[in-house]
């Protein structure tokens, strides 16, 4: 838009570096504690198990699982597409500081990849759960990953409240059932993803019931401190050939 200037100016241009914009928009992030590695047992169908490391994905990780989040936007089937097109914007905003406070967590079994979990804060108080994806199916992985974030919400960062939403039907059936989660008053309060309704987990919730999820739901229990030996084992990320659906 141009004005008419109401006074002699003795600089008709001013000119700006890109790194003076840059802070304007990149917002800044708050200072909160990161989420410290836990792990869990997961059951396989065949009766064995596996132990799954839930870590922060490191920054120079991001672009190894970008382009394998970039296959499920072909998946035209439960939702992946949506998901994975979503989730893939999400962590490239992360990797080009376009996205407030987002925090990204893997899961991975002897250092593959076994899912994600992203959510980010909106303020001090409440948690925006983005998404959640499982590449290693049929152990609750997908799961597992989800409680970490509300335990990075209520346990670690002291919140009041988690938003989520669910755009599939198997997030819908592990989460907003699986966890009875009570809805906002519709349309008047959306979720950020698509404008959809919030499904909310309050500390009182969590505290009288929804910490057991994983006891209940998965049958393991999410623990801190993982072992050194665990940590190394999962220090190099390995990615997947192929994507599971
Ligand atoms: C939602 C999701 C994270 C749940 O992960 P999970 O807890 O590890 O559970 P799984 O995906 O392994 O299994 C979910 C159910 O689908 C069944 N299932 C469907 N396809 C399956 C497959 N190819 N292999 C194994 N199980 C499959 C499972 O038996 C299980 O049934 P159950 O609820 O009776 O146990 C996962 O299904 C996923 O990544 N979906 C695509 C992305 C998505 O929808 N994310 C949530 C957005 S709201």
């Amino acid at each position: 838009m141009r004005k008419e200037v109401p006074e002699k100016v003795s600089q008709t241009e001013i000119v700006f570096q890109v790194e003076e914009i840059e802070p304007i928009l990149s917002p800044p992030n708050m200072k909160v504690a990161p989420w410290a590695p836990m792990y869990c047992d997961l059951k396989q169908k065949d009766g064995s198990k596996k132990t799954m490391l839930i870590r922060s994905i490191e920054r120079e990780e991001i672009p190894l699982v970008l382009p394998y989040i970039k296959r499920y936007m072909d998946v035209d089937r439960d939702l992946y597409d949506v998901v994975g097109a979503r989730v893939y914007a999400e962590l490239l905003a992360l990797w080009r500081n376009r996205i407030k406070d987002e925090y990204f967590l893997i899961g991975q079994v002897d250092g593959a990849l076994a899912g994600i979990a992203n959510g980010r804060l909106l303020n001090e108080k409440i948690n925006i759960s983005l998404h959640t994806m499982a590449f290693m199916r049929g152990m609750n992985a997908g799961a597992v990953l989800y409680y970490a974030k509300c335990v990075y919400c209520f346990e670690t960062l002291n919140q009041e409240e988690f938003w989520a939403t669910y755009e599939s039907y198997n997030g819908w059936k592990r989460w907003g059932i699986g966890m009875a989660l009570p809805t906002y008053p519709y349309p008047d309060v959306q979720h950020e993803l698509g404008g959809a309704r919030v499904f909310y987990l309050t500390r009182k919730y969590w505290d009288a019931s929804i910490r057991d999820y994983t006891k209940q739901l998965a049958g393991t229990e999410l623990l801190p401190d993982p072992s050194p030996e665990l940590l190394a084992r999962n220090k190099q990320l390995i990615i997947p050939d192929d994507i599971l659906v």
